[in-house]
């Protein structure tokens, strides 16, 4: 019997990754109000790209957090730090140089949060390391901004304290900080460029080889508690793909892939659930376990096969580019709600009766 499959490592992680939604917003309220008080042409353009780059990431992490499968609520204290940084900066207290100064920590700490995310993920499992890929590029781009924002320090503290301007070089300097940060985070960086305009098959395809993962760590496992911990993970990530792909994407394309195929597929998520309520009956430490597991992890692989072939090849011969970027917008709202619905069911997650 399935008893507990809170993983609080797990639960964890999707806290800070809330967090990082919660500073995302905050960095971008601040860059708005800054391009509203500086009037320096260049160091204007200058936060005007660093503006557009956040907007784009916390579109990036809103994914990141629906990819991870598990939605948390940020902590109280992290809750009232952005609060009262976000009225600080507003105010009139600080000089235009601390508002920066208090910008540039804000960053630091978006970045640290970003790289201890992706250190705590290589302890966690490789499926939560497939999950938060995308959050390579956040963290890259971020700690481009830090080397930004302090050559913009360099300027408005010298122009603050002596009233003249600061000798040349500085944006050179910074230019070669950053190219030395790209040689750093290169290949992380190349792979997952762009993921805002993600379509619909991008996330299920990503959906579909995260589960792979999950079921490929728990076939290679011999420990109850991580099978456990692995399995309840399957539930949930199947759970909500399915559903929302029943809510969202099913429907949109049985006109054009045909009556029969889509039925196919609405029987084939009815079997895997069937199967998901049958595995959370029995032991993780039961031989049966596994060759349960196993006959749903065939069941999910030719499922899979279908969407990605044919499925896939009609979505791309019927609907427009935009319009497979609104499905995958829908399509991440209804696994969103869907994640929320599953963890109201209780504290010892979905996977549990
Ligand atoms: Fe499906
Ligand atoms: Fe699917």
């Amino acid at each position: 019997m399935v008893t507990t499959l809170d993983d609080t490592k797990r639960t964890a992680i999707a806290r800070k990754l809330a967090e990082m939604k919660e500073i995302q917003k905050l960095l971008i309220e601040n860059e708005q109000h800054l391009l509203r008080e500086i009037s320096d042409s260049e160091i204007r353009d200058r936060i005007q790209k660093m503006l557009d780059d956040d907007n784009k990431n916390l579109g990036i992490i809103e994914t990141v957090n629906v990819q991870y499968g598990i939605q948390a609520e940020p902590s109280k204290n992290a809750k009232e730090i952005v609060q009262k940084l976000g009225q600080l900066m507003q105010s009139s207290e600080l000089s235009l140089y601390e508002k920066v100064f208090q910008h540039e920590l804000l960053k630091h700490q978006q970045v640290m949060s970003g790289l201890t995310i992706h250190k705590a993920a290589q302890k966690v499992g490789a499926d939560v390391l497939l999950a938060i890929g995308p959050l390579n590029t956040v963290n890259f781009e971020n700690r481009a901004h830090q080397e930004q924002l302090k050559g913009i320090l360099e300027i408005l503290g010298v122009r603050e304290l002596t009233g003249q301007e600061p000798d040349q070089g500085i944006w050179g300097r910074v230019q070669d900080a950053m190219a030395a940060l790209s040689g750093v985070f290169g290949s992380a960086v190349t792979q997952t460029t762009d993921k805002s305009d993600m379509n619909i098959q991008d996330l299920i395809r990503l959906d579909h080889s995260k589960v792979n993962t999950l079921f490929t760590e728990l076939l290679a496992s011999n420990d109850p508690q991580k099978i456990q911990e692995y399995f309840g993970q399957i539930y949930k990530d199947l759970t909500a793909h399915a559903e929302a792909e029943e809510e969202v994407v099913y429907p949109r394309v049985r006109p054009f892939y045909g009556e029969a195929d889509t039925q196919e597929l609405y029987d084939e998520q009815a079997q895997m659930k069937q199967e998901l309520e049958q595995i959370k009956a029995i032991s993780p430490s039961s031989s049966q376990f596994k060759d349960k597991i196993r006959q749903l992890m065939d069941a999910v692989g030719d499922h899979v096969r279908q969407e990605e072939s044919t499925m896939f090849a009609a979505i791309r011969n019927n609907l427009s580019t935009e319009q497979t970027e609104q499905l995958a917008t829908q399509f991440k709202a209804a696994k969103q709600r869907i994640q929320e619905k599953l963890a109201k069911q209780g504290p010892q997650g979905a996977a549990t009766k």
